[in-house]
This record gives structure tokens, C-alpha cells and sequence, in this order.
């Protein structure tokens, strides 16, 4: 049997707390609690799942309360990022189990298995924004610079490439030239993203960086210039990144999406039986 090791994403869950006021598109914790149970219905089981930020949708004590509660259904273990939408120490505080490192940005190095997988915190409290800085700089370098026997992993919250969607790029990512150079130089094999509310795929540094889908709204597809912010109701769900033979030093990675409340049951044709 193939030596498998399977890390599923959820992104943007954007959770709401009781006292929440905002018009919402669709029900968020509902949408969450779906893509939990449909995870822990995966088989095989699921090995870990990273959550890649805008965990919440203001950031506020109840919305983390919220959070908590509904990911504590998930069986495998559970690994959190912020993203602009959160507030980084209540990130940390809610997630006691998460190693985050001491310092002035909520990331983490975990393996799971064979991975290698390094969460790193993209976020500028308060702005929409990434940014890549000297702290977090020698803190990456470091941790990439320690040998590991199979696939490093990149997790963050913004995509590290421009999109095209102008309205969602223009919020910028200040030090992205020095992530680039960094990339350039030491080993990883992967990057996965939230932020753009919608499944994208890119590169930096020759590496592939893929956004996952989000749970709730979608970030419409416009890619005219200047095209105005648009949001639509794409089916939710979540990705399954299925890492083979992740103990050999060409890890193949495959990225599969599991889409949830689209209305459709599966089925299967007549023609199944068929010799032909
Ligand atoms: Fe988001
Ligand atoms: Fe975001």
C-alpha cells in the first residue's frame, strides 16, 4: 500500500459570535460545521488540518469562543493561522496546543509524519495586508535551515503573487522581494494560502502556491482592471493535499478539492456494468 499521508485545508471560515450584527451572505458557522463533519467522514482519515486564517470574522472573544468550540469536533489534529480578519493574540490564546513561536508574529513549525509543515503568520494587525519583515525573515531562515528528511510545506495567510483580481490585490505585501530571495535559497516544496476566497494557483521562487477555497462567500472571478469588489456564492469546501512516499526526497504532492453543500448526490451511470 502507497505511504500516504493526507493534510486537509480549511480557509476563511470567517466564524461569527452570537452578538454579531453584520449581514452575512451564508450561514458561517453552519458552513463550518458541515466542512467538520465532512472532514472527520473522509476516509482514509484525514492526518492533520490547517486552518489558513480569517478564522473569525472581527476578531472578537466570542467569535474565538465560537471557533473553538466547532473545531474542537475535528479528530485530527488541528493547526491555526491568523489572517487580517483576526486578532493574532487571541489566535495564539485559543489555540494553547499550537507551538507558536515567542516572538512578535503568530507562526509554528509542526510535523506531522514525514511533513514538514511551517505556518507562517502573514498578517499587519489592523490592515488588510502581508508582510514579510526582518523578524520573521531570520526566523524562517532558521527554520529552513535546519535539515529535514522529506516535504517542507509553507503555510500563510496571503497568497505570496499578485492574482489579477485588482480589488483584493491592491491591500499589497510589504517584503515580498525578500520572501522571494529567501525562497530562492532553501527548501520547500509547497505553499498554501486563504485570503482570496477562492481557488487560485500561482509561483514564487519556482515554487507552486495554491489558495484554498473558502467556506463561506467567494471573491467573484473579474480579472478587468479596476473591476469593482465583487463577491458570489460558489459552492464552499475544502481542500485534501495527499503527500506520497513524503520519507523520499522528491515528494509528489496532489491537491484534491472536496466541495460540500453543492446539491449533488453521487450516482452511478448505467454504463458502469458494462464490459466496455
Ligand atoms: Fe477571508
Ligand atoms: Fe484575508
Amino acid at each position: 500500500m502507497t505511504d500516504q499521508l493526507l493534510i486537509a485545508q480549511l480557509t476563511d471560515t470567517h466564524v461569527v459570535g452570537s452578538d454579531n450584527t453584520e449581514e452575512l451572505y451564508v450561514d458561517n458557522n453552519d458552513r463550518l460545521a458541515q466542512a467538520v463533519a465532512s472532514i472527520n467522514g473522509e476516509s482514509p482519515t484525514i492526518d492533520a488540518v490547517v486552518v489558513t486564517g480569517d478564522l473569525t470574522n472581527t476578531g472578537t472573544q466570542p467569535e474565538y469562543d465560537q471557533l473553538v468550540s466547532t473545531l474542537a469536533g475535528l479528530e485530527p489534529q488541528v493547526l491555526t493561522l491568523p489572517g487580517n480578519h483576526d486578532v493574532r493574540d487571541r489566535v495564539r490564546a485559543s489555540f494553547p496546543d499550537v507551538p507558536w513561536v515567542d516572538q512578535n508574529h503568530a507562526s509554528w513549525v509542526v510535523t506531522v509524519g514525514k511533513a514538514r509543515i511551517v505556518g507562517l503568520d502573514s498578517t499587519i494587525p489592523g490592515e488588510p495586508g502581508a508582510e514579510f519583515d526582518t523578524e520573521r525573515a531570520a526566523w524562517l531562515r532558521g527554520v529552513l535551515s535546519e535539515a529535514h528528511d522529506g516535504p517542507t510545506i509553507l503555510a500563510m495567510h496571503h497568497p505570496p503573487f499578485a492574482t489579477g483580481i485588482e480589488w483584493m490585490d491592491n491591500a499589497g505585501f510589504i517584503g515580498l522581494e525578500g520572501l522571494d530571495a529567501l525562497l530562492t535559497e532553501l527548501p520547500v516544496d509547497r505553499i498554501i494560502c486563504g485570503h482570496l476566497h477562492r481557488p487560485i494557483v500561482g509561483a514564487i521562487a519556482g515554487i507552486t502556491a495554491q489558495v484554498g477555497l473558502s467556506t463561506v462567500q467567494h471573491v467573484d472571478l473579474d480579472l478587468a482592471p479596476a473591476a469593482p469588489l465583487s463577491l458570489i456564492l460558489d459552492p464552499p469546501g475544502y481542500q485534501i493535499h495527499r503527500l506520497v512516499d513524503p520519507s523520499g526526497h522528491a515528494p509528489s504532492m496532489v491537491t484534491h478539492t472536496r466541495l460540500f453543500e453543492t446539491g449533488n448526490q453521487g450516482f452511478i451511470p448505467s454504463w458502469a456494468d458494462e464490459d466496455s
